[in-house]
Parts: C-alpha cells; structure tokens; sequence
C-alpha cells in the first residue's frame, strides 16, 4: 500500500540548488528527512545555504529560532544510497544524465522497501527512460520542482508510461500538503512550463535578428506592454545563456527537430563567446557597477506588435499542450503563472483577446515567413470555427 503520511521520512539524492532545497522544504513540513551526495563538498554547501535560509526567515520574523533549529535538526545526511532504507519517499536531484539517474534508481530498489515511491526531479528528461531500469517501474514518477524549491510554488507531477495511479496520488497528495500548487502533466519534452514557454525568448530573439527592434525594446515591450515581471533578454541573463540554450536544445531534439522549438545562431553565438549573463558580468546587457543600461524606445506602437506577436506564439503553445492531453486548460495556465509568474493565464488571455484574433495573427505569419514555426494549432482552428472558448465564462 503506497501512502505517504505527513510523519513519511523523506529521502534526497542530491545536494545540489534543487536537492538542499528540496530537503529544507520536506523538513520544514515536518518529515525525518535524509540527504546524500556522492561529493562531500556539496554536503557542506547545503548546510551552508539552508543555514542561512532559515536565518534569513528568522530575521524577518516568519520563523522562531527554536524552529529553525528543528527543521535544521530534522535533515540527516547519509554516508551511501544504504541511508534511504527507512524512506518512503526519495526524491532524485543529481546531474541531468539519464545513465546517472538510471543506476541510482536501481541501486535504490534494492535498497528501499517495496511501498517506498521514487521521484525524479528532472527538467528535461523522460520519466520513460529513468524508470526503464527498474524492476518496479510503476513506483516510478516526475516530481519536478522550480528553483528555488522552498519558494516556488507550483510543482508539476508527471507520471511515467507504467506508473500506477496509487503512486502519483499519494505523491500529489503529499506535495498539495506542503503547500505547493500541483499540476498533472504527461512524460513529455519540456511537461507544461518548458515547453510553453519557448517562444517567450525565442520569438523575442527572432523579432531582434529582423531588425524590429533592439533588445531593451523588446525587454520594454514584454514588462510595460504585457505585464510580464521580467523582459525576456533579461530573463535569460538571469537564468543563465548556458543554461537557457542547452534546455532549448533538448527540447528541440526531443520533439525530433519540430521548427517550432529551433534554437537561434544569436543564442548559439552569445554562448559560444561565454557571456553567459549575470553570473559571468555579461550578457546581452552588461552588469559593471558603471554600464548604463540601454534605453528602450518606448514606442507604444512598436511595442504592442512586438508583445502581440509574442503573445500569440505563446498561447499557440499553450493550445498545443491541450491539444495533445499534456495537461488541461486550467493546469496549463496555473503552471504559467505559478511557475514562471506570467502575468495571465495564457488560455485566459486567449478568451480575452479572442481565439480567432490570435489565429488570424499566428496565419498572418505563416503567410509572411512561409515557415512552420508559425503553424497555428488544429484547436484553435476548430475553437475559432465553432466560435467557442477555453473556459465557460469568458
Ligand atoms: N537548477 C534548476 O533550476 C532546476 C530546476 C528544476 C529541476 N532541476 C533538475 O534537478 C536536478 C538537479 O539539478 P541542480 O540544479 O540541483 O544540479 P546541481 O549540479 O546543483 O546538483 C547536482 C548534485 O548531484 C550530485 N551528484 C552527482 N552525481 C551523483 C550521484 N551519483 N550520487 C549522488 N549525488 C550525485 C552532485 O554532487 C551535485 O551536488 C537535475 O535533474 C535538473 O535538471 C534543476
């Protein structure tokens, strides 16, 4: 019988950004909590950090010193994968390397007892391959959480091909009572928010290789037009070049080389010369203490068909993944806007607008370029047909 109880003791395999954090959000929920890495230095830096996490919640005054002292107590770190023999629950955090995680989940199985549930937090790969070296595939699922973990608040669930439904209901169940908003995704390239959001940079990098505008336009027109938090030259300095093209890349090659997800030579070539954003000073902008920020033209004209253009690229996504089951209206829009913060839903946004205003815009692109990128989705199609909506009350 797989259940997870609010005493479950919780396992962590990895101690890196997701892991630590990962493990500071089971304890401070009240589960026994154990954390391994296979490097001893990255045991100390999880201390380190969620340390000084708590101390910062004790600061601000969410959190007494007592109980930052018990959630910190409540961690325990194993010496091997031997460690997780009471767990429950062990969630996978390592390096992004199927084989990686394909032999820690063997080894797992051996280890834990037959009720205990196996998670992987992958970003980019299949639960499918994760699960395929278990003897118990159907114990296997997605559990992926966003950085930070104990601050953001949605988690997609995504169950493999053989997981039973027994195992993703306890796990839903369990991260709902931590206070997280989940979403059912299926095992596919990017779940819902990785997938969604790829024209949010690349249709922003397209509209500067044209010529349309520069980047702090662009930036300009995403914020004050669209409402987004971030623009998306900045967004991807922030999230890191490096990091924002290989996850463009995987996803490409993972729906075999759709058009719709090419990565761009711009991408590529501020890579390539290791501008990698924030944390290497420079991006597409610079971050010295005396680099002026670029100013944006603020045209309200220009600005408008820049976030339109945007807008209808993301919401064409967002059909697609209703399209294929990925996941439903609702999750695919809290997933947006819990999991990337974006301003709407972008279903919500497509009833707002108009479903046959956005696919007259996604038309007169594919007209424009003759490309496949801008191919509008079969749903919006008959949405617009049949004059109808996402949701009832539009
Ligand atoms: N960083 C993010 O924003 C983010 C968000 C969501 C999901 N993820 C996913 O979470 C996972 C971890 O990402 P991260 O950013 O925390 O990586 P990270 O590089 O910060 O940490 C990975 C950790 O795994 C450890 N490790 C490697 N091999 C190991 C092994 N065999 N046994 C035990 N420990 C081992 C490393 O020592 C390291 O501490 C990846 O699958 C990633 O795709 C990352």
């Amino acid at each position: 019988m797989r259940t997870l109880s609010e005493k479950a003791v919780i396992g962590v395999v990895g101690a890196g950004a997701m892991g630590g954090g990962i493990a500071q959000l089971a304890a401070t929920r009240g589960h026994p909590v154990v954390l391994f890495d296979s490097s001893d230095d990255q045991i100390s830096k999880a201390q380190i950090a969620n340390d000084k996490a708590l101390r910062r919640q004790v600061d601000k005054g969410q959190l007494s010193e007592t109980e930052a002292h018990s959630i910190l107590k409540k961690i325990s770190f194993g010496e091997d994968l031997g460690a997780f023999a009471p767990c429950s629950l062990v969630i996978e955090a390592v390096v992004e390397s199927a084989k990686v995680k394909q032999e820690i989940f063997s080894k797992l199985e051996t280890i834990v007892s037959a009720d205990c549930i196996l998670a992987s937090n992958t970003s980019s790969l299949s639960i499918a391959s994760i699960a395929s070296t278990c003897k118990h595939p159907e114990r296997v699922l997605g559990i992926h959480f966003f950085n930070p973990a104990p601050v953001m608040p949605l988690v997609e669930i995504i169950p493999g091909l053989l997981s039973d439904e027994l195992t993703v209901d306890a796990s839903r169940g369990l991260i709902d009572s931590w206070g997280k908003t989940t979403v059912l995704a299926k095992d596919t390239p990017g779940f819902i928010v990785n997938r969604i959001a790829r024209p949010f940079y690349s249709e922003s990098i397209r509209q500067y290789e044209e010529g349309i505008a520069d980047i702090a336009t662009i930036d300009w027109a995403l914020k004050e037009i669209g409402g987004f938090r971030m623009g998306p030259f900045e967004l991807m300095d922030f999230i890191g070049n490096d990091v924002n093209l290989k996850v463009t890349e995987s996803v490409f090659e993972s729906f075999f080389y759709d058009p719709r997800f090419k990565p761009s030579i711009t991408q590529k070539r501020i890579v390539e010369a290791r501008l990698f954003g924030r944390k290497t000073g420079r991006g597409y902008y610079e971050y010295a203490p005396e680099a002026a920020p670029p100013a944006p033209s603020k045209d309200k004209k220009l600005g408008t068909e820049i976030f339109n253009r945007v807008l209808a690229m993301l919401i064409n996504e967002a059909a697609d993944a209703v399209f294929l089951k990925i996941a439903t209206v609702e999750d695919v829009d809290l997933a947006m806007t819990k999991g990337v913060n974006y301003p709407k839903g972008l279903l919500r946004w497509a009833d707002e607008i108009g479903i046959s205003t956005i696919l007259s815009r996604l038309e007169a692109l594919q007209e424009e370029y003759g490309e496949d990128r801008y191919r509008p989705n079969p749903l919006l199609k008959r949405m617009a047909r049949n004059k109808e909506t996402f949701y009832s009350a539009a």
